[in-house]
């Protein structure tokens, strides 16, 4: 049988719903950067993408279903019960890892029954592997989910080739030393042959805690692990380029704009759009955005903030609380400066079509990308794609793994409010010819770089350092 590849993560690129009312299934693909780029390589002959469907409790009837549905995409589904949901997803992923690793210490719980709940559906999706994998297959591994899968597998399928990819920060010793299972999380990954981050610092900060907390030395990215080499390495992620840039000339595009009306047309407009998380910075660019309509008054009843917050983790309180805080704080703004014809902020919380997004970033004056911890953002990229007129201005957190690659941004502190209000206002007064050429450089860069380049350097990385592996066995 010939190898194939198979990818991993939390989430298959499809969500299954289901319909309270009459139990129907529909399934809803994702548009995702992750989806599309790794579409080519996933839906090719034997391939195959295992992950969650998002929901649970199905019968067997349901599951045959789901099971026949997936398939035809090439896709098999990790089932998870609703207790795993709760403390596996909602409890360590989100509850545990994703503050720790954003650096939001505070946050961050440790309970040991989070921490059994991890350990338990990473074997599940182990053994949902395992009813597909052959010996020598290639196994893509993604995200903090799933960071003990590595090690679980190198026992399993002691020859698989198994590449890792963190998706989001990874943290400095210091931070990461508080993780009470942090050398069995280091041993999970180090699981891998290859090891990616979205930046070279989150690299160094994994190799100092590998070295650390484990004792393993490194090495211009190679990581000596028993009899082992393991590469480390940093591949910053792209977007799909060509798929913002043509739905930004499209008609359906141009019938959003028309379609938004005042809204992108009459006022100047400052995007913003995130996933509901406290990460985003979302409370500080709020109050951001108030102390510069209050320095600046002239704005007033001129610039409007489109604020769009797309649901997510809704059942985590830290979620739930922050949802309350930007209610309360949108409502305290546009309370404080709106006119009958005028509103400071237009506020959706809500998930928006792609044309609909399409039409805010082509049209929208300034994109406002203000996260104050953030593995790589990649909608300062798809605002970056979509200014096909190269007319319009990105303000982007230093926080960002972005920052590193887009140097020609107006880049900011995000917990330095007087630097977001200098910021918009530098934005909003920029000659059109220094708006063109900061944005032609940027485009140069995420073009070059997009998400089809960043699977195709990842996986010859991986097979190199099989080779590598294999050439030190034969000695
Ligand atoms: O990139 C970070 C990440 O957590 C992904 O793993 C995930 O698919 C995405 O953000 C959305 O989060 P969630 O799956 O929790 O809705």
């Amino acid at each position: 049988m010939s190898k194939k590849t198979i990818i991993v993560s939390n989430r298959l690129p499809v969500t299954v719903n289901k319909n309270a009312e009459d139990g129907s299934l529909s399934f809803h693909p994702s548009s995702g950067g992750l989806a599309t780029g790794l579409s080519t390589t996933y839906k090719q002959g034997g391939n195959l993408w295992i992950g969650w469907p998002g929901t649970y409790g199905h019968d067997d009837q349901e599951k045959v279903h789901i099971e026949k549905e997936l398939k035809k995409d090439n896709m098999a589904p990790v089932y998870l019960t609703k207790e795993d949901v709760n403390k596996f997803y909602e409890g360590y992923s989100n509850k545990t890892l994703w503050p720790l690793f954003h650096y939001f210490t505070e946050y961050a719980t440790y309970e040991k029954e989070l921490w059994d709940s991890y350990i338990h559906v990473n074997e599940l999706f182990l053994q949902a592997i395992l009813e597909h994998a052959e010996p020598e297959d290639t196994i893509w591994v993604h995200d903090y989910q799933l960071l003990l899968l590595p090690g679980m597998l190198r026992e399993a399928l002691p020859d698989a080739t198994i590449g890792f990819f963190n998706h989001i920060p990874f943290p400095s010793y210091e931070i990461f030393r508080l993780l009470p299972w942090r050398e069995e999380t280091l041993e999970g990954v180090l699981g891998a042959d290859l090891i990616g981050f979205h930046t070279y610092d989150d690299m160094r900060h994994f190799l100092s805690s590998v070295n650390r907390l484990l004792g393993y030395d490194s090495s211009l990215g190679l990581v000596k692990v028993k009899n082992r080499l393991v590469s480390v390495d940093a591949f910053p992620m792209g977007i799909d380029y060509d798929k913002f840039e043509q739905a930004a000339d499209s008609s359906k595009t141009k019938q959003k704009v028309i379609a938004y009306g005042d809204l992108l047309s009459k006022n100047k407009s400052i995007l913003s759009i995130d996933r509901l998380d406290y990460s985003k910075g979302i409370k500080h660019r709020l109050l951001g955005f108030d102390k510069f309509l209050s320095k600046y008054p002239e704005y007033q009843g001129e610039v409007s903030l489109i604020l769009l917050v797309v649901p997510s983790r809704d059942k985590v309180d830290q979620y739930q609380h922050l949802k309350e805080e930007i209610d309360t704080l949108v409502g305290k703004i546009n309370g404080k400066y709106s006119r009958m014809n005028w509103s400071p902020i237009h506020y959706f919380y809500r998930s928006f079509s792609f044309d609909g997004l399409s039409a805010l970033y082509k049209a929208s004056d300034v994109g406002l990308v203000t996260p104050l911890r953030d593995g790589m953002n990649l909608v300062c990229k798809e605002y970056v794609a979509s200014k096909t007129d190269q007319q319009g201005v990105l303000i982007l957190s230093e926080m960002a793994g972005a920052a590193k690659e887009l140097s020609e941004a107006i880049l900011i502190n995000p917990n330095d409010e007087n630097q977001i209000v200098e910021a918009l206002h530098n934005a909003l007064t920029m000659p059109e010819e220094e708006q063109r050429s900061r944005m032609k450089e940027m485009q140069k860069k995420v073009r070059r770089y997009n998400v089809h380049r960043w699977v195709e350097i990842f996986m010859n990385q991986l097979d190199n350092i099989k080779e590598k592996q294999m050439a030190m066995n034969s000695r």
